[in-house]
């Protein structure tokens, strides 16, 4: 799949639902960048016991559960009833795991627009790609285009699924082939434009610390739309801009205004 048109989505998404701000990966968080203009956002989907979809990062609940024990351990109903609020202060005590359909269903309603990175448990990449695009194509199913029409014009509203893992990335395309998709990778590899190509990806997303405005050409001048993570400086956010970058995500959503613009169209790769 080619793309040569423009991005059609937002180009400033809060990092983790609210960045820095609020605990990763809840609807408090996605609601508090809400409150500061962020109408796009990024979150994880990892899977629970029973197979559905919830936001989680790690692997274990550790870190923003402050418990033992393994996500993909847990059904979907118990998660829901783990503490991950707290780790991160005293206002969010109480807030809890959401599945991924509780939370595109708060997306739809607030009009904003999900970057959903597919982060398998691993051994789990087709089975949680499989169930993030099933999940996905539900909610969004009025948006989507019928399989058989195949095409590389999306409906803005539609969310772009991601995921380092390929084996996620192919088992999504077979159970919505018409789901955008993104390879994640945190160097952007010499054999990027086919293995995207083989990915059957419209995105390539990297990360911002190691990429060049060389780089930046190369993929632009290929027509891929390029994403950059994680970006917390406003200056640098401008220069990836200005090199041509399509799309940021940041954690700095009080310093980084979702509505950010590139200072100057990407003329480099016109
Ligand atoms: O989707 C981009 C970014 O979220 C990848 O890194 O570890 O924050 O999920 P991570
Ligand atoms: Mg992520």
């Amino acid at each position: 799949m080619s793309v040569a048109l423009p991005w059609p989505f937002p180009r400033v998404l809060a990092h983790r639902g609210g960045g820095a701000l609020a605990p990763e990966n809840t609807i408090a968080a996605i609601r508090v960048g809400l409150d500061r203009g962020f109408r796009a956002v990024e979150f994880d989907a990892m899977l629970a016991a029973d197979d559905v979809p919830v936001l989680m990062h790690d692997p274990t609940l550790e870190r923003t559960g402050l418990v033992g024990g393994g996500v993909s351990a847990l059904p979907a109903a118990d998660l829901g009833r783990v503490d991950v609020g707290r780790w991160h202060s005293p206002r969010f005590i109480g807030e809890t795991v959401p599945t991924l359909e509780r939370t595109l269903r708060f997306c739809r309603d607030h009009d904003i627009w999900p970057n959903i990175e597919i982060k398998p448990v691993p051994g789990f990449e087709v089975a949680t790609g499989a169930a993030v695009a099933r999940v996905t194509s539900q909610i969004y199913a009025d948006l989507i285009r019928p399989e058989g029409e195949r095409t590389d014009r999306f409906d803005p509203r539609i969310p772009l699924l991601s995921s380092f893992a390929p084996a996620a990335l192919i088992a999504a395309r077979e159970v919505a082939p018409n789901l955008p998709r993104g390879w994640l990778v945190d160097d952007v590899p010499p054999d990027w434009r086919e293995e995207l190509a083989r990915l059957d990806c419209v995105s390539l997303h990297t990360d911002h610390r190691n990429l060049t405005a060389a780089q930046v050409h190369e993929i632009k001048h290929a027509g891929t739309w390029l994403f950059c993570f994680t970006v917390n400086s406003l200056q640098r956010a401008r220069t990836l801009f200005s090199w041509g970058v399509d799309a940021v995500c940041t954690d700095a959503i009080d310093r980084i205004p979702a509505n950010l613009t590139p200072a100057s169209p990407a003329a480099a790769y016109r």
